[in-house]
C-alpha cells in the first residue's frame, strides 16, 4: 500500500467563481471552471505500475473517480450516464467474455492509447466501466500537476482513428460510426466550413461554439473542421436528454428539437439574396408547414396545413423517420445479424440483400430495395409496403404538379435562374415566377420529390397548385394538360 505523493494533492480548496455566469466570459477566457475544487486529500492508492498511468475509480469506491475529487460537476453528471454502468451492463448480460471487456472498461479504446493500459494491462477493478480515462486518456501526470498536463480529448471521429467515441461504438452490435461514415454528417463542404457565417452549422467547432460549449478538446482550435461528429450532437457527460443528447429529440417543440437547430436555414425566398431562390435546408419549416412562397390571393396561412407527420402525434418528429433503429436476424435461422442504429440519418435507406443500409441514396423506393422500419416501428403505418406504397403515389402526385409548374415557368423565363428574364435572383425585383420557382425548388429539393412529399405533403400540394394558378394569371402560360 502506501498513498504516493503525486496522488496527495497539495492545493489550497477553493471553488472558483464562475465569470460566465456573471456574462464576463470574454474576459475570462482560459479560466473559467466554478467545477473544478482543489483538494488536499490523499486520493488513494498507486496504480499498478503497468496500468499506464490510469488512475481509475478510487481503490474500493467502485463509481467514485480519482477526477471526481476535483472536477465536481461532470462527475455527477457522468454518473447518471450509461458509460457509468457500463460494467454491470456486460456482467448482467450473461455472455460476458474476456474479449467483451475492453470496450466496457477504461482500456486503450477510446483515447490517444494504443497500447494495452487500464483493465486490459491489469484487470485490476478500479478500471471498470467507460470512466473519465476512457475518452481524456491517463491522468496520473494531470493529477500531479494539475495546471500543466491536462488531459484534453479528441472529438475526431472515424473507423481507422485510435481514439475517439468509434474505438468502442463499431462492429454489427452497434455500428454508429460505419454508419456515421455513411451519411452527410461525416462530409465536410469546405468552402461552407472556412466562412465564420456558416460554421454553426457545416464546422463542428462553428456549431459546438455557437451552442455555448467553451471547454477545451484537441480540435477545438484546429484549423482543420470537423464534421457533424459524435460529440456535436452528444453531450459528453450530461444524461439530462434521453441518448445523452445535447438537445432534446422527443419534443415536437421545433424551436427545441436537436435536428431543427440547423436544418432551418433557408425556407422562404430571400429577395436579398443571390441564391435566395434555392431553399437552404428547409426541412423544419416544410415540416410545420412554414415553408414556401404564399401567391399573392392564394386562400393559405403559413402553419395551417400540419400533416401528422409534424404534429405531436409524432413524438421525435425528426427523428422518428430519420434515426430509426432495428434488428436484422437471417430469416432461415432467426439468428442475429446486425444491429441497424438509424446513424446514416436516412428516412427510408437502400439496403443489400440481407436487409443492411448499404449507403446508397439512388435505389427504388420499394420495400426490396430500402428500409421502410422507421414508418411501421414508430407504430405510424401498419406495413413497410403499405408505407412504400403510399410514398409512391403522393410522390407521384407532387411530381406531376412540379413538372406541369417547371413547364409553365420554362415558357415565361426559357432560362430559368440564369441572370436575365423574369427568374433572376441577381435583380432586387420580386416576380411571381421567381416565388413559384422557389416552390419548385422546394418540392424538388435535394433532388426528388420524396422528402418533400413526406414532410409536409398536403402543404407542397398546395403551394404548387397555387403556384400553378398564379402563373397562368400573372402571364397567361397554361399547365400542359396532364
Ligand atoms: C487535484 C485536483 C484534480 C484532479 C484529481 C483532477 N483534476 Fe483535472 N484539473 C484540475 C485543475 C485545477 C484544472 C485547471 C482548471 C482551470 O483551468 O480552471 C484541471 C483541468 C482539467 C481539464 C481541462 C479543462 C479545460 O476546460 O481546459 C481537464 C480535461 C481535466 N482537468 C480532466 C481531468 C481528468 C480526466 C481527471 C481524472 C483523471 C482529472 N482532471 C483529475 C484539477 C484536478
Ligand atoms: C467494440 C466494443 C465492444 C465490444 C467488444 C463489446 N461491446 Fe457491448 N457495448 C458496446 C457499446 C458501444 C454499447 C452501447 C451500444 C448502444 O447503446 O447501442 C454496448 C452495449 C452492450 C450491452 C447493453 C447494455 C445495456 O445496459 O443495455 C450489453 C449487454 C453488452 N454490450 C454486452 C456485450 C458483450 C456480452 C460483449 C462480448 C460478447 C460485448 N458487449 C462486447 C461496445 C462493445
Ligand atoms: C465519452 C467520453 C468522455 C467521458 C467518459 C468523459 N469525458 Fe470529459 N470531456 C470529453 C470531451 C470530448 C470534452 C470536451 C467537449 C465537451 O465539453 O463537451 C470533455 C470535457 C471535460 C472537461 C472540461 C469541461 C468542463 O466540463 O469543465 C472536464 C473537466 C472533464 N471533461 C472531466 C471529465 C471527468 C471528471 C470525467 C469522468 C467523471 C469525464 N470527463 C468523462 C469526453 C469525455
Ligand atoms: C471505452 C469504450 C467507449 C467509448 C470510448 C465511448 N463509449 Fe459510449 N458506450 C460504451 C458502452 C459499453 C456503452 C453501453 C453501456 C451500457 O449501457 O451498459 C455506451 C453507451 C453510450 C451511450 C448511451 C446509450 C444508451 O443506451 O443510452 C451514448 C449516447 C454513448 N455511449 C455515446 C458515446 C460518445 C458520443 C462517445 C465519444 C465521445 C462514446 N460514447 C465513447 C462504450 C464506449
Ligand atoms: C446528427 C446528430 C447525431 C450524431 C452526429 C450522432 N448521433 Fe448518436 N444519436 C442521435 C439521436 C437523435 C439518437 C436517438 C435518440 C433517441 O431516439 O432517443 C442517437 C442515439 C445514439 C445512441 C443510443 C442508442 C440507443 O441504444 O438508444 C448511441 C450509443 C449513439 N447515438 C452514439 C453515437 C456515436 C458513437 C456517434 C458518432 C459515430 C453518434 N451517435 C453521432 C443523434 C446523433
Ligand atoms: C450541427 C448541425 C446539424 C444537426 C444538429 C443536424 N444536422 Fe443533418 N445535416 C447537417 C449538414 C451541414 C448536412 C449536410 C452536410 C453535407 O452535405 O456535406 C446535413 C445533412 C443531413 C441529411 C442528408 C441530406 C442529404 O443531402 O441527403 C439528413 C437526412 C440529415 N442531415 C438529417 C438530420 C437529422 C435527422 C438530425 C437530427 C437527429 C440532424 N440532421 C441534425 C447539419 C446538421
Ligand atoms: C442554420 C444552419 C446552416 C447554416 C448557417 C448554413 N447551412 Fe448549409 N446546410 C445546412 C444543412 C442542414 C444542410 C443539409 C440539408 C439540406 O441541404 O437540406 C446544408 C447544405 C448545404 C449545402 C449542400 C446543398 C446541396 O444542394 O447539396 C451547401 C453547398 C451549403 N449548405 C452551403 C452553405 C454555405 C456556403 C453557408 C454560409 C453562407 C451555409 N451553408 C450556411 C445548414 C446550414
Ligand atoms: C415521417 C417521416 C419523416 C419525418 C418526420 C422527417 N423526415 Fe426527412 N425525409 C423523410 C423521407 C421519406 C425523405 C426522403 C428520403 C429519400 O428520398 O431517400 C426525407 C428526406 C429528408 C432530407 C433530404 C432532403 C429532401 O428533402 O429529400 C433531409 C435533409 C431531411 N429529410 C431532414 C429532416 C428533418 C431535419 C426533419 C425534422 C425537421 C425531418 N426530415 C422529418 C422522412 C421524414
Amino acid at each position: 500500500m502506501g498513498n504516493s505523493d503525486f496522488l496527495r494533492g497539495s492545493f489550497r480548496r477553493t471553488v472558483r467563481a464562475s465569470l460566465a455566469v456573471l456574462g464576463l466570459a470574454a474576459l475570462a477566457s482560459g479560466c473559467v471552471d466554478e467545477d473544478t475544487v482543489y483538494n488536499d486529500r490523499p486520493f488513494g492508492d498507486d496504480p499498478p505500475a503497468s496500468a499506464g498511468g490510469m488512475l481509475g475509480y478510487l481503490q474500493g469506491q467502485a463509481g467514485e473517480t480519482t477526477c471526481a475529487q476535483c472536477h465536481a460537476t461532470p462527475s455527477s453528471t457522468w454518473a447518471t450516464t450509461a458509460h457509468a454502468d457500463a460494467w454491470n451492463g456486460l456482467q448482467d448480460s450473461g455472455h460476458a467474455q474476456e474479449f467483451c471487456e475492453a470496450c466496457h472498461s477504461v482500456s486503450e479504446l477510446g483515447n490517444a492509447e494504443t497500447e494495452p493500459v487500464g483493465w486490459t494491462a491489469t484487470a485490476d477493478a478500479r478500471y471498470v466501466d467507460v470512466q473519465c480515462e476512457s475518452c481524456h486518456g491517463p491522468g496520473s501526470t494531470h493529477v500531479a500537476n494539475p495546471e500543466a498536463n491536462q488531459p484534453i480529448p479528441s472529438l475526431a471521429v472515424g473507423s481507422d482513428l485510435t481514439n475517439g467515441c468509434g474505438e468502442c461504438h463499431n462492429g454489427t452490435h452497434h455500428p454508429f460510426v460505419e454508419q456515421w461514415e455513411m451519411s452527410k454528417h461525416s462530409e465536410v463542404i469546405g468552402f461552407a466550413a472556412a466562412r465564420t457565417e456558416c460554421a454553426s452549422c457545416h464546422r463542428g467547432q462553428g456549431t459546438l461554439l455557437a451552442w455555448g460549449v467553451r471547454s477545451n478538446y484537441v480540435e477545438r482550435d484546429s484549423e482543420e473542421p470537423l464534421a457533424v461528429v459524435c460529440g456535436v450532437c452528444h453531450s459528453m457527460h450530461d444524461n439530462t436528454f434521453e441518448g445523452q443528447l445535447r438537445f432534446p429529440v422527443n419534443t415536437p417543440d421545433v424551436q427545441v428539437h436537436l435536428c431543427a437547430r440547423c436544418h432551418n436555414r433557408r425556407s422562404v425566398p430571400d429577395a436579398n439574396s443571390s441564391h435566395g431562390l434555392a431553399p437552404h435546408s428547409p426541412e423544419t419549416e416544410l415540416l410545420v408547414g412554414e415553408a414556401g412562397w404564399i401567391p399573392p390571393g392564394a386562400d393559405l396561412d403559413y402553419g395551417a396545413i400540419v400533416a401528422s407527420h409534424g404534429t405531436t402525434n409524432n413524438e421525435k418528429l425528426c427523428a422518428t423517420c430519420h434515426v430509426a433503429m432495428y434488428t436484422i436476424t437471417d430469416q432461415a435461422t432467426g439468428e442475429f445479424v446486425f444491429e441497424a442504429v438509424g446513424h446514416t440519418f436516412q428516412a427510408i435507406p437502400c439496403v443489400d440483400s440481407e436487409g443492411i443500409p448499404n449507403g446508397e441514396t439512388d435505389c427504388a423506393i420499394e420495400t426490396q430495395a430500402r428500409s421502410f422500419a422507421g414508418c411501421v416501428d414508430s407504430g405510424c403505418h401498419s406495413t413497410e409496403e403499405g408505407a412504400a406504397a403510399i410514398l409512391n403515389f403522393r410522390g407521384d402526385f407532387v411530381a406531376q404538379q412540379a413538372a406541369a409548374l417547371l413547364a409553365q415557368l420554362e415558357v415565361v423565363d426559357p432560362n430559368l435562374d440564369e441572370p436575365g428574364g423574369e427568374i433572376d435572383a441577381g435583380t432586387s425585383t420580386f416576380t411571381v415566377a421567381e416565388g413559384a420557382f422557389f416552390n419548385y425548388n422546394l418540392a424538388t429539393h435535394l433532388g426528388d420529390v420524396y422528402g418533400s412529399t413526406t414532410h409536409n405533403g398536403p402543404w407542397i400540394r398546395a403551394l404548387l397548385e397555387a403556384s400553378i394558378v398564379a402563373v397562368e394569371d400573372e402571364y397567361g402560360v397554361a399547365p400542359p394538360a396532364p
